[in-house]
């Protein structure tokens, strides 16, 4: 069972989330969307991601006007409007393979040109056209072993990959050859809010391939 305390913790976390997403999107962004991708595509749930996380895993993050983000599994755009109330300008793709939700992201994100939303499977984008990726788990651990794989045989540049709720399947970029585990923390609590409903953990990589 989940401590009363961190249920209404999270829920103000939740509230906090609402707020912001309506003023960047004009809509809550945060229910949560059961995924029929499972079985098919390894898929997870669109889960949005807690604005205070971000800000705790994207901390160091600055884009300049080159870089160019892709958001892997973007579910509504939570990462995309936290991305665009940070100012950045640079090309933002979000990539999502569930057309409920990419529609959503699709609607909001219109009035912005330096926007993308892709609806499709993050299996068919080719990541040289970005230099930062990010996951809030989008996949299932054999999904994500076969998505690296993906990676490793295709980028031809060296990338950063941030890694939000890496708890299931971050170890199988331990000790991989051209992977460099920039920071790995548990997130929770985080400014007086149990941002999660139990504990997570984030990680950031950089990746080079071998030459
Ligand atoms: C946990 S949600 C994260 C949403 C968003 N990134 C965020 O942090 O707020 C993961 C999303 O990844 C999507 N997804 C899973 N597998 C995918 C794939 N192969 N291609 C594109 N999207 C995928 C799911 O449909 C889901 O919306």
């Amino acid at each position: 069972m989940i401590n009363p305390f961190v249920l209404l913790s999270n829920k103000i976390s939740c509230a906090i989330d609402n707020m912001k997403d309506k003023k960047i999107s004009g809509q809550r962004l945060g229910v949560f969307v059961p995924t029929p991708y499972a079985e098919s595509h390894g898929a997870t749930g669109s889960q949005s991601a807690p604005y205070i996380g971000l800000g705790k895993v994207l901390k160091g993050l600055y884009l300049a006007r080159n870089d160019s983000f892709v958001d892997i599994g973007c579910g509504k755009g939570r990462v995309i409007a936290y991305l665009l109330s940070r100012g950045f300008q640079c090309s933002i793709t979000g990539i999502e393979i569930n057309p409920e939700v990419a529609s959503v992201a699709k609607d909001w994100t219109a009035n912005y040109n330096n926007v993308e939303i892709v609806e499709g499977d993050a299996f068919g984008l080719d990541y040289n056209d970005y230099n930062v990726l990010f996951m809030y788990r989008p996949m299932e651990t054999d999904t994500f072993k076969l998505f690296i794989n993906l990676l490793e045989m295709t980028l031809t540049h060296s990338i950063r990959l941030y890694y939000y709720v890496d708890g299931q399947s971050g170890y199988h970029l331990n000790d991989r050859p051209g992977w460099t585990l920039e920071k790995r923390h548990n997130i929770f609590f985080v400014k007086g809010l149990f941002i999660h409903r139990e504990p997570q953990r984030y990680s950031v990589w950089t990746y080079s391939p071998e030459i």
